[in-house]
């Protein structure tokens, strides 16, 4: 059977994925737990994930799924700020490419996979616009931005003129930077919560489930595909 992964950093992020596996078991291994089950209608196993927020949380979380599971990809379901004009809350950005907010890539780069940044698989990004386009979302295939910070107030002016990225998010390099470490091809999706300038105090009292579940509702289309 063909083995996909699925990966979000927060328990909203998963949650829609976890209740609609059928068969589901739970691992708990590495500080996180794994639903390992069967995407309804197929003979697809999923394993999905909470890996935790920031990089170190989604980095060691994706070496060991590809690990333990040894997934034929990876597709990472969550939410992200938005960075762009002209999209708007619950519009999606696939992360063709992939950059660090806060990392010299002089130095990262001397090692595996050597490169300045990271991609989501072509395949992947093309079944994605696909799904995308069948459900009438808003899309772009463009640059996300990951740091361990989360962008608010004035913060978001500054992101942008640094990366100009279309949205920024807390995990997605990372997950793509061990990817490509493991050649295993990967997909980065987030759904839009915020513009990045929405203080934190303000931003944790939101309810960001309708669009996490957004991302999820999307990624499991792309699994059925
Ligand atoms: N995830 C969702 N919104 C975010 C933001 N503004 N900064 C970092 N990660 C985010």
């Amino acid at each position: 059977t063909r083995t996909l992964a699925i990966i979000g950093a927060m328990d909203v992020e998963v949650a829609l994925i976890a209740k609609t596996l059928e068969n589901v078991q739970e691992h708990t291994r590495a500080g996180v737990t794994i639903f390992d089950g069967t995407m309804p209608g197929t003979d697809i196993r999923v394993v999905a994930t909470v890996a935790g927020m920031g990089t170190v949380n989604a980095a060691a979380t994706t070496q060991h799924l590809i690990d333990v599971y040894e997934p034929e990809c990876l597709l990472f379901s969550g939410i992200a700020g938005n960075l762009t004009d002209h999209l708007h809350i619950n519009d999606v950005v696939l992360g063709k490419t992939l950059v660090y907010l806060d990392t010299d890539m002089r130095m990262i780069s001397q090692s595996a996979p050597f490169t300045n940044e990271y991609h989501s698989d072509a395949h992947l990004l093309e079944v994605a616009s696909t799904v995308l386009s069948e459900m009438s979302i808003e899309h772009l295939a463009g640059t996300i931005a990951t740091g361990n910070t989360f962008v608010e107030g004035e913060a978001a002016e500054r992101v942008k003129e640094l990366t100009g990225a279309d949205a920024v998010e807390m995990e997605g390099a990372a997950v793509a930077h061990v990817a490509a470490r493991n050649e295993v091809p990967v997909l980065i999706l987030r759904s839009l919560s915020d513009n990045a300038d929405t203080e934190y105090e303000t931003f944790h009292e939101f309810d960001v489930s309708v669009y996490a579940d957004n991302a999820a509702a999307i990624v499991l289309n792309i699994v059925k595909k």
